[in-house]
């Protein structure tokens, strides 16, 4: 972690000179920051031994719970930043839209919106009142964590297309069909859902989270027109008001090699990258300035050490040593030793640029 001076930084956010909230905002550090999306979950013992048997959501209303399983992955793998144990579809799920995530499937609506009469199922979040629980969490893990807290949300499309299949999706039909037979309708939900992740976002971050990540897992299931039409102002909404909360931004989609460009424009300091698209490539597409975040496979972690190290070193080397967040391209795969991250961590923390150690690390 780098001890220098941040004349330059003007937020209060805790943990502004931490290598991560440092990077994040193009800062020089030390070394490369690096966390896991899904650090905490199903890969970790300690995680299955506590999790219990309920849905996911009741145990993101526990925040003793909650607490303790954002916690696990940061003792156990020395991560430069923890993400609060919740969900994208907590808040459309507190305001009574009628979510549940099943296990091994994910999200699924007993009733999808369907038309304009569903608006009125989406009314504002209230987040002390609505999920006094996430609060809580926050509090307690701002009070205990060495490291930053990232807060996220659901971006609005990625919400949307759940509420409109009504479960995951590969062809995201009746999304498309919205978008294009009644434009004014899509534009209506997904305001809604923007101001849904504001809410959550400022609440958040006013509890003491220093990032936001808002997640458009499935925005690459868009050609580059369709999402600058539909879901480009949106996320622009959203982005902009999570800038005003003095916190950096990361947004972060699978297959978005073609959007690239465009999540940046949305307002980002930093872009999440999956492994299909290599960062000194994705660094083109994007405006100067702007960090990455990713990439490796987060299949090469679940084959083993050796799968993953040179694997690892390329994405580093790629990153180039600054204006680089470490990640995995997408979560951790719940089949993946903590052994082969625990390894991770650390080989990524003695990395440097031209570094020539003997195992590629520098000495
Ligand atoms: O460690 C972390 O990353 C923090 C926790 C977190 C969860 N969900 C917990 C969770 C985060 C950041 C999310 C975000 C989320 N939820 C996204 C965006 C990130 C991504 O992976 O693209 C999406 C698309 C969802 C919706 C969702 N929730 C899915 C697709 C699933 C998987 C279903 C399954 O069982 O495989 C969930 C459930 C879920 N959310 C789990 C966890 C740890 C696994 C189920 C469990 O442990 O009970």
């Amino acid at each position: 972690m780098s001890d220098r001076p941040t004349p330059e930084v003007t937020t209060t956010a805790p943990h502004a000179d931490s290598a991560f909230v440092r990077t994040c905002r193009g800062l020089p550090t030390s070394r490369t920051p690096v966390w896991f999306m899904r650090q905490a979950g199903r890969s970790l013992p300690e995680y299955r031994e506590i999790r219990g048997t309920g849905t996911i959501l009741r145990a993101i209303a526990d925040p003793d719970l909650a607490t303790e399983i954002t916690l696990q992955p940061v003792r156990r793998y020395g991560v430069d930043a923890a993400i609060l144990y919740s969900d994208i579809m907590t808040p459309v799920h507190a305001i009574g839209f009628g979510v549940d995530i099943a296990p091994g499937v994910g999200p699924v609506v007993e009733h999808p919106f369907r038309d304009r009469r569903d608006l009125d199922r989406l009314r504002p979040l209230d987040p002390e009142a609505d999920t006094p629980y996430v609060v809580e969490t926050v509090r307690n893990l701002v009070r205990d964590l060495p490291v930053p807290l990232i807060a996220f949300a659901g971006a609005p499309f990625t919400v949307a297309s759940y509420l409109l299949e009504g479960r995951p999706s590969r062809t995201y039909v009746r999304t498309k069909a919205l978008m294009h037979g009644d434009e004014a309708l899509w534009h209506d939900l997904v305001d809604r859902l923007a101001d849904l992740a504001i809410d959550s976002l400022r609440s958040q971050v006013a509890n003491g989270a220093s990032a936001v990540q808002l997640f458009d897992s499935w925005a690459g299931a868009l050609s580059p027109g369709d999402y600058e039409r539909f879901v480009l102002p949106a996320s622009t909404k959203v982005l902009a008001a999570a800038g005003e909360l003095g916190v950096p931004r990361i947004h972060f989609g699978v297959s978005t090699g073609e959007l690239l460009g465009l999540m940046a424009a949305a307002g980002a300091d930093v872009v999440g990258v999956d492994w299909r698209t290599p960062l000194d490539l994705a660094r083109t597409r994007v405006p100067a300035g702007t960090v990455v975040q990713g990439n490796l496979d987060p299949a090469l972690p679940a084959a083993g050490w050796a799968a993953t190290r040179p694997a690892a070193d390329d994405v580093l080397r790629r990153g180039g040593g600054s204006a680089h967040v470490f990640n995995l391209g997408h979560g951790v795969l719940p089949e993946t030793d903590p052994e082969v991250l625990e390894r991770l961590v650390e080989h990524v923390h003695g990395w440097r640029p031209g570094g020539a150690g003997p195992d590629g690390a520098a000495p």
